[in-house]
């Protein structure tokens, strides 16, 4: 299939819509990361984001949206604490999972008696669901890989398996959004993300984080959000978290590192490593962190680096999100130094 590369302008925009109108994908910028859209109404079209993805059909997806008005039509409730969060962190990283309507086909929710519902600020994404429809989404990446975010990200998963990329520049966010269920009381959340639990909790009170955030799934364990029982943000390289001070963590680089290994380290590390160097920003900069994480872990592929060693995030603000995704890019390994 030949992918057509549109810009982010008026017309190019309508020719998306209009793709998406007639049932094909198409891989659209927002604020997280790309992501890959088809007409959330239509499950024969969101079935092939499945195919082009190679995503498991028990994984269900976001449904966009680009005025609070459509979500009458997504979800058979709407919460007062939704409403709240939908006043507070709408438009923006933010996705509820509320009791699902009886218009969204099964491709979307999986089976499940829910949906998914964000709506996103980019305003390509928003532009590109008023001129077709409620658009559901997973990030544009092969399933299991990380998830991109420049469109040069996008173009190396996905040219030649979809219908159009719009090209958006790089998304300001990097990690994909925070979602929290409001189907069940209290609150839980399912994946950290540019919203903090912090943020959430000021606004609606408790806030359960889902064990499934920091651990792995124990044996036979159902998954609340089905996404997370799969491998996840793995380069091709072996991933080895070190737990310690920036002293202890130079020092066991500079030890046991090997050729062919590399560091995704914070700024201050550098020149002070005896390996290339990835930097991911200041040690306290979580948000910075947030925003590279996914590009130094698919550079880490490009350069054919075998084993990548990573400081092990701190979990508060923002932290949060990036340990969980570095825990399992590591596939839960870490090393207490
Ligand atoms: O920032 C984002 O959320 C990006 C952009 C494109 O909007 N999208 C994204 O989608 O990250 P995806 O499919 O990669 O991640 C969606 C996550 C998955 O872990 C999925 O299992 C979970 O949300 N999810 C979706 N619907 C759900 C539901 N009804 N109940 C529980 N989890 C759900
Ligand atoms: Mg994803």
């Amino acid at each position: 299939m030949e992918t057509l590369i549109l810009s982010s302008d008026n017309e190019d925009i309508r020719t998306a819509a209009n793709i998406i109108k007639a049932g094909g994908i198409v891989a659209m910028p927002t604020e997280t990361v790309y992501g890959l859209a088809a007409d959330a109404l239509n499950g024969k079209a969101v079935r092939k984001i499945f195919q082009a993805k190679g995503r498991p059909m028990d994984n269900p997806l976001i449904v966009h949206i680009s005025d609070i008005s459509q979500i009458h039509l997504l979800v058979r409730e709407f919460p007062r604490k939704a409403e709240i969060l939908a006043d507070r962190f709408w438009p923006g990283p933010l996705t509820m999972i509320l009791p699902k309507s009886d218009k969204i086909p099964d491709e979307v929710s999986a089976g499940l008696d829910t949906v998914a519902v964000r709506f996103p600020s980019h305003p390509s994404a928003l532009r590109l669901i008023s001129l077709s429809s409620p658009l559901a989404a997973p990030s544009a990446n092969l399933s299991g890989s990380p998830s991109p975010t420049t469109v040069r990200h996008v173009c190396d998963d996905m040219t030649g398996r979809i219908d159009a990329i719009i090209d958006g520049g790089d998304c300001d966010v990097g990690v994909e959004s925070t979602v929290i269920t409001l189907a069940q009381e209290p609150p839980r959340l399912l994946r950290p993300g540019g919203i903090t639990v912090e943020q959430l909790r000021e606004a609606i009170g408790e806030v359960i984080i889902d064990s499934a955030v920091t651990e792995p799934l124990a044996e036979g364990q159902k998954a609340a959000s089905p996404g997370m029982k799969y491998k996840h943000y793995a380069p091709d390289a072996e991933v080895i978290l070190l737990d310690g001070d920036a002293e202890k963590f130079i020092e066991y680089i500079n030890t046991n590192g090997k050729d062919g290994d590399a560091v995704l380290c914070y700024n201050e590390d550098l020149g002070r490593l005896r390996l290339p160097c990835i930097p991911i920003g200041s040690e306290k900069d979580t948000e910075t962190q947030a925003h590279r994480l996914f590009s130094a872990l698919r550079e880490t592929d490009r350069l054919g680096i075998k084993q990548v060693y990573a400081h092990c995030p701190s979990k508060e603000g923002v932290g949060l999100a990036v340990y969980n995704r570095m825990i399992r890019a590591a596939g839960f390994k870490i090393i207490r130094l």
